[in-house]
Formats: structure tokens, C-alpha cells, sequence
């Protein structure tokens, strides 16, 4: 499996031959706008976790662009279909779906939602994908929660991609503790460093999960790591 990160909390997996893209937001983030050229990435799929604009704002340009199939909750379904979007799994919490990649399952995330045309965006969501090439969770924007402790029943996680940035979502000590609860100790961070609420200081982040006994991976924007 290849890990490509294009900042925040947009990266892009290969697996059995597909590419999934996630919460794509790469021009709005001055941190990756001239790292990333947003026309060269290619995907079969977007998964978006939540309707706020840090995880949809190039969405539909990506969408349109290559004809890949949006996997997302009912109500952003709604959203995309009115710019004019035809491809889309919707989906809600505790749902999942087998496609040519294998299996995503949606799980809850605790944190907000809505669109930045003011309408509901739905509950949040994680995403815990089964593949041929092992099992990832991706858990979106969220708090540590106790529901995590289910992810293992599902899966035997390969990698976890947690945020680690604190203020909106989980800092790295929750991430740990998250880790622990989906059993897994390779951690992919993001959601960090993008604004000035969430900047963090990287060795502090990576000794903390390293004294845990588990791994944090921070990805150079632009940079693919196999995983
Ligand atoms: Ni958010
Ligand atoms: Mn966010």
C-alpha cells in the first residue's frame, strides 16, 4: 500500500490498484498549494469524513475533473449533487460497502459538521478499510472516544491516521490513547501545522508516541511512503 500526504488531513492511498483520495483540500492550504499540483492527482475515489471546509474545499474541481466516485455521508451526497456531481456512495455511520478496493465501514467521529453553504453537514465520520494489502482506519476530525475500542472488531489495523494538531480535534497524547484503542502502533499524524491553532512541535509529538512504544509518521507534503 502507498500513503501519499498533500497536507492536513488530504492524502491519497493506493491499494489492490485503486487510488482513494481523502478530504481533499490542497489550494486553500498555504502550506501545500505549492507543493501539490492539485491537476496531476489522479483517484478513483474521494472519501470525505465531514462537510467542513478543511476536508471538501478541492472536491468537486477533483471530482469533476477525473469522474471519481465520492464516498461520503447522505447529506454532503445532497450537497455535491447540486453542483453537479453524478458519482457517489453515500453512506452513514455504522454502514459499509464493498467496492474493487475491498470494504470501508463508516464509524462515528465526535466533532461537528456543516457545509460552507450554511446547510447540515451530518455526523462526522471515520472510515476503517479492509484491503487485500491489510486493514487502515482514518478517523476524520475527532475527540477521543470510547467507540474506538470497536474498530479492532472489525479489523486488524495495519496503520491508523490520526489527527494530532489538538484544539479542534485530538492532540498526540489522545492519539496514543486512540492507538491503544484501535490496537495499533503505526500512526500516521495529520491535521497539524496547517493554522496557527494547530501548529506543533514535531520532535515532542514523535518522542511522546515513541516512549508509548508506537511509531508516528509525519509525511512531507508531497511525499508517497510505503505502508
Ligand atoms: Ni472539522
Ligand atoms: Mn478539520
Amino acid at each position: 500500500m502507498k500513503f501519499t500526504y498533500y497536507g492536513h488531513s488530504c492524502f491519497l492511498i493506493e491499494t489492490n490498484g485503486k487510488k482513494i483520495l481523502f478530504d481533499p483540500f490542497i489550494s486553500p492550504n498555504e502550506l501545500a498549494k505549492d507543493k501539490v499540483d492539485i491537476s496531476h492527482i489522479e483517484c478513483d475515489y474521494i472519501a470525505i469524513s465531514h462537510g467542513h471546509f478543511d476536508h471538501i474545499a478541492d472536491a468537486e474541481s477533483i471530482a469533476k475533473r477525473t469522474n471519481a466516485t465520492i464516498i461520503c455521508a447522505y447529506e454532503l451526497y445532497e450537497y455535491f449533487s447540486k453542483k453537479g456531481l453524478t458519482n457517489f456512495r453515500p453512506m452513514n455511520v455504522g454502514g459499509k460497502w464493498t467496492a474493487d478496493f475491498g470494504t470501508v465501514k463508516c464509524v462515528s467521529a465526535v466533532h461537528s459538521s456543516n457545509l460552507p453553504d450554511g446547510n447540515y453537514g451530518a455526523s462526522p465520520m471515520g472510515f476503517v478499510f479492509n484491503t487485500n494489502e491489510g486493514d487502515f482506519y482514518y478517523s476524520g476530525d475527532t475527540a477521543l472516544t470510547m467507540d474506538m475500542q470497536l474498530i479492532p472488531r472489525w479489523s486488524k489495523l495495519k496503520f491508523a491516521i490520526l489527527p494530532i494538531g489538538d484544539n479542534f480535534t485530538m492532540d498526540v497524547d489522545d492519539a496514543i490513547a486512540a492507538a491503544d484503542f484501535v490496537q495499533c502502533n503505526k500512526i500516521i499524524g495529520v491535521h497539524y501545522d496547517t493554522f496557527g491553532f494547530i501548529k506543533i512541535d514535531h520532535d515532542v509529538a514523535k518522542e511522546k508516541v515513541s516512549k508509548a512504544g508506537k511509531d508516528l509518521i509525519l509525511v512531507d507534503i508531497g511525499a508517497t511512503i510505503e505502508v
